[in-house]
């Protein structure tokens, strides 16, 4: 299975910080943000790695990893020109995939656990990763019957649940196929979220449940929050 990172966007709610560099470059406690979805995928098994950024500060991506030979890995770089939603990002990454399956995640999350079982076991159609939150609205929330997922909803102002869908899917390579058939949502963006409930209309879908730390890292709140989260998990080390 192949991986790609979502690092697109303009990075408008971090400015001034993302005037200068691109938003997945700033640190996290001791790394750079992409230092933490990188190693996701590497500990997930994952040995072949597209990088998908916007054009803003995307020659910063390459001044840092380089070839992804000190990582142990194959970077492959593809730029989105326009901030056209997570959905259009994945979109591009349909040469790289090759007709595999593929582990998307957004660059901007951090997670603790090790997915290396769903990778390997993965049977086709599409797995979404699903943590409780105190704040759903923030996020996209998934409608549960017992450990079934029955639809999401993006940033609901009423939440049917408090377990986001987090950054961090698996798709069979129909998904490229699906992307060309959305449309852009409110925001004019072609949303992930309509690819999840493609998937799960069709009864592809499945839902893991994360039992480690999440967090996003794309505002200043949770950038401190996650620089908390892997401090706090480095010094019980
Ligand atoms: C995106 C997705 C949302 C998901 C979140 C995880 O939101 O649209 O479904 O819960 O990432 O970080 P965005 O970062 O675009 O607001």
């Amino acid at each position: 299975m192949k991986g790609v990172i979502l690092a697109g966007g303009t990075g408008s709610r971090m400015m001034p910080c993302t005037k200068i560099t691109n938003k997945h470059l700033l640190p996290v406690y001791n790394k750079p943000m992409i230092y933490y979805p990188i190693n996701t995928l590497i500990n997930a098994g994952i040995r072949d790695i597209l990088i998908v950024s916007g054009p803003g500060h995307a020659g910063h991506f390459l001044n840092l990893l380089g070839s992804g030979k000190d990582f142990g890995v194959k970077l492959t770089f593809e730029i989105q020109d326009e901030a056209g939603g997570i959905a259009q990002a994945l979109g591009l990454a349909e040469n790289f995939a090759d007709k595999e399956p593929v582990i998307v995640i957004l660059g901007d999350n951090i997670f603790e656990d090790d997915i290396k079982k769903d990778v390997q076991s993965f049977k086709g159609g599409a797995k979404i990763f699903l943590k409780e939150v105190h704040d759903p609205q923030r996020f996209g929330v998934a409608e549960l019957k017992g450990n079934k997922v029955m639809g999401i909803e993006e940033k609901p102002k009423n939440p049917k649940s408090n377990w986001a869908v987090t950054g961090l899917y698996i798709y069979d390579a129909d998904v490229f196929n699906i992307i060309k058939t959305l449309k852009p949502s409110g925001r004019g963006e072609l949303e992930i979220t309509d690819v999840n409930n493609y998937y799960i209309k069709k009864s592809k879908m499945e839902a893991g449940f994360l039992k480690g730390f999440w967090s996003d890292a794309g505002t200043f709140d949770s950038l401190l929050r996650a620089s908390q989260l892997v401090k706090e998990k480095l010094e019980k080390k």
